[in-house]
């Protein structure tokens, strides 16, 4: 069916089965299906910090096996029960970082494929779990309750609850919690008694996708179909920023795609500390409250999470190391939802942003970039998915996929596979063989052109992709002007305030700051320019542009720091450190705490021991590896 290159390359990389087993799971989840929901039960105890919790799974065999594993990680498993009957002879295993313990359940008699059983397990976390962050009341915006949320992306549900913790395992749950604070879980909500909170997730979900959140939480809408939920104080600004497009995002993805499945689409602000941007939690994004610019600035972020329902939460990765089907097919959804919004070249500039991001991060990689830009990872040794996490899976995704657009005609020919991919594929997980295979038999027609597209390259080769696209540079164009206007100035000593004024970037859309900024820090890949050689145009542009430092768009405020901390512009040092107090975001505090890092070690590390207590687990980890801590 493929190509003769094609061919022989899969050949050489496929695994006899499709889809591929996932490294990064203990449990021998490839044994079993779950066709009826399972069932979750958490209890959230503030005061002890910890949540006390049951998964009721109801197995069939599909191998046969005298065993159940199940993923765990720092949970205290408290009870085993098999077809009703508690079982004794279970064993938490030794930990083997980062996969954590396998629990080794023997059944009392071997089963054949086709035979069925119920499996309980009971568990409580400990304050070693990564899934979860308590924060106290004095640490919350409102001071008024305590709040919980969980993180489960990439291989966090297994210290949440006992677990098949791989995305090639789905299955639909009912869902409850009992909490002092209102509390929402990745499903429909389906009533509150008192104390007790319960959702419905009829549509299979892999583990990643279950989540958490209680506290001080009120709601109001934002479209016919959609909700935001943040602390009772923030709760008109919320509304303010998503009610204009949630809909209308909505819409348009559907248009591409074809009916959103979910029923209701909601978005959960969080406290600061959440460590992403956004995450798909089914039914409920959970979002940064970075995003609350007051501007509608960073709306693209849930359109990037809605897309999500779709790709990743329908049609799934089925391990880390196809990531990029994931990521790189949502934010090529995100594109062609602000595309049919606002237009193509707003789409093309959006990529622009996404390219110029992708050389910064495998730049930045450094040596670890042989192993981390390939499109398609290899975690086989047992290496931790989140080490693994980068631009890479979404831009080089992106830019294979619109690759691929152009190469079958276009983007009218390429609609068409659209639906025909996500109705293939929905309820199951699949990996990147998978997608060529389908990729190729729908467009059968136009086999010649699709054997012209690189595939070794951009599958397995590390490094930027083997095509630079020809994006519509139309929106780009005036900040580049500036940028080399300021390149221009420095060259010739121009007077610079006689040659820039604040009007320069008054008519800038968010977007277009961060490209000018981003292509001012790239002049220093210049032979002949430096920023930290030219301090006085730096400190000049400090006070031309001095409304960067104001800016309430993190993309935007932090690409400041950016470049004013790479020339070396020291009164910028604090003013990054204190931010970084500010942010949760990994994002923004990672390649933050690097950058102060690289130019003023001592203060980076003093920051860090500032702030730490206040990051995420997982954010923290970060950090320390990225400090050498
Ligand atoms: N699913 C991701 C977040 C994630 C990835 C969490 C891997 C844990 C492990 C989410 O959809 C995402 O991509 N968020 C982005 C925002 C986006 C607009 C690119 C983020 O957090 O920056
Ligand atoms: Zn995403």
């Amino acid at each position: 069916m493929f190509g003769e290159r094609l061919s022989a390359l899969i050949a050489s990389k496929r695994p006899a089965q499709s889809p591929e087993v996932d490294p990064s799971t203990l449990s021998n989840y490839f044994n079993f299906k779950v066709d009826t929901p399972s069932d979750l039960r958490f209890d959230v105890n503030f005061d002890k910090k910890v949540v006390t919790g049951s998964v009721t799974y109801n197995l069939e065999v599909v191998n046969e096996t005298s065993q159940v594993v199940l993923d765990s990680s720092f949970l205290d498993i408290t009870f085993v029960k098999v077809d009703g009957t508690s079982v004794t002879s279970f064993k938490v295993l030794p930990r083997s970082e980062p996969l954590g313990s396998a629990i080794e359940i023997e059944l009392p008699s071997k089963v054949s494929p086709g035979a069925k059983l119920t499996l309980e397990v009971g568990s409580s976390t400990t304050d070693k779990c990564t899934a979860l962050q308590f924060i106290d009341k004095e640490a919350t915006d409102g001071k008024k309750a305590p709040y919980l949320f969980s993180q489960c992306q990439a291989i966090h549900a297994r210290s949440l609850f006992a677990c098949f913790d791989t995305p090639a395992f789905k299955s639909p749950y009912t869902m409850q919690v009992t909490s002092p604070y209102p509390s929402l879980m990745s499903g429909r909500p389906t009533g509150t008694e008192g104390n007790l909170y319960k959702f419905n997730q009829p549509i299979p979900i892999p583990a990643y996708l279950v989540a958490i959140a209680s506290g001080d939480i009120t709601s109001a809408p934002i479209g016919p179909r959609s909700h935001v939920y943040c602390e009772p104080q923030n709760i008109n600004a919320c509304q303010h920023e998503f009610e204009h497009d949630m809909e209308s995002f909505l819409q348009t993805a559907e248009k591409l795609i074809f009916p959103y499945e979910w029923d209701q689409y909601d978005a959960l602000v969080l406290p600061a500390s959440f460590p992403y941007g956004g995450m798909e939690n089914p039914n409920v994004t959970f979002a940064t409250p970075t995003l609350i610019s007051g501007d509608r600035a960073n709306v693209d972020v849930l359109a990037h999470e809605l897309a999500h329902s779709w790709s990743g939460n329908l049609v799934t990765n089925c391990s880390w190391e196809h990531f990029w089907l994931n990521e790189g097919w949502t934010v090529y959804l995100e594109r062609r939802i602000q595309g049919a919004i606002h237009g193509e070249p707003t789409r093309h500039f959006s990529a622009i942003v996404g390219w110029s991001d992708l050389e910064h991060s495998i730049k930045a990689m450094g040596d670890g970039a042989t192993r981390y830009s390939t499109l398609v990872q290899n975690l086989k040794d047992g290496s931790d998915p989140d080490d693994a996490f980068s631009t890479v899976p979404y831009e080089k995704g992106f830019n294979l996929l619109f690759h691929i657009e152009q190469v079958v005609g276009g983007k009218e020919v390429f609609d068409a596979f659209i639906p025909h991919y996500f109705n293939t594929f929905k309820y199951k997980s699949l990996d990147t063989y998978q997608f060529l295979d389908t990729l190729y038999a729908f467009f059968a027609k136009q086999k010649e052109q699709l054997d012209t597209i690189d595939w070794e390259s951009w599958l397995y080769k590390p490094g930027m992709p083997p095509i630079t696209p020809k994006f519509d540079t139309s929106l780009a164009d005036q900040c580049y002007g500036l940028a080399d206007k300021w390149y221009n100035a420095v060259k010739s000593n121009a007077s610079f305030n006689e040659t820039f004024s604040a009007n320069d970037i008054v008519d800038f859309n968010s977007n277009q700051s961060v490209v000018f900024l981003d292509t001012l820090v790239s002049l220093n890949k210049r032979e002949d320019f430096k920023w930290s050689e030219n301090q006085d145009a730096l400190k000049a542009m400090s006070e031309i542009y001095k409304s960067y430092s104001e800016s309430q768009n993190a993309e935007v405020l932090f690409r400041w720091f950016v470049v004013q901390v790479t020339g070396q512009n020291t009164v910028y040092y604090d003013q990054l450190g204190e931010w970084l107090g500010t942010v949760g975001r990994m994002k923004f505090v990672r390649p933050g705490y690097v950058l102060l890092n690289k130019v003023d070690h001592e203060r980076a590390i003093t920051y860090f021991r500032k702030f730490e207590s206040s990051y995420h687990p997982i954010c923290k980890a970060m950090v320390k590896k990225d400090l050498g801590l």
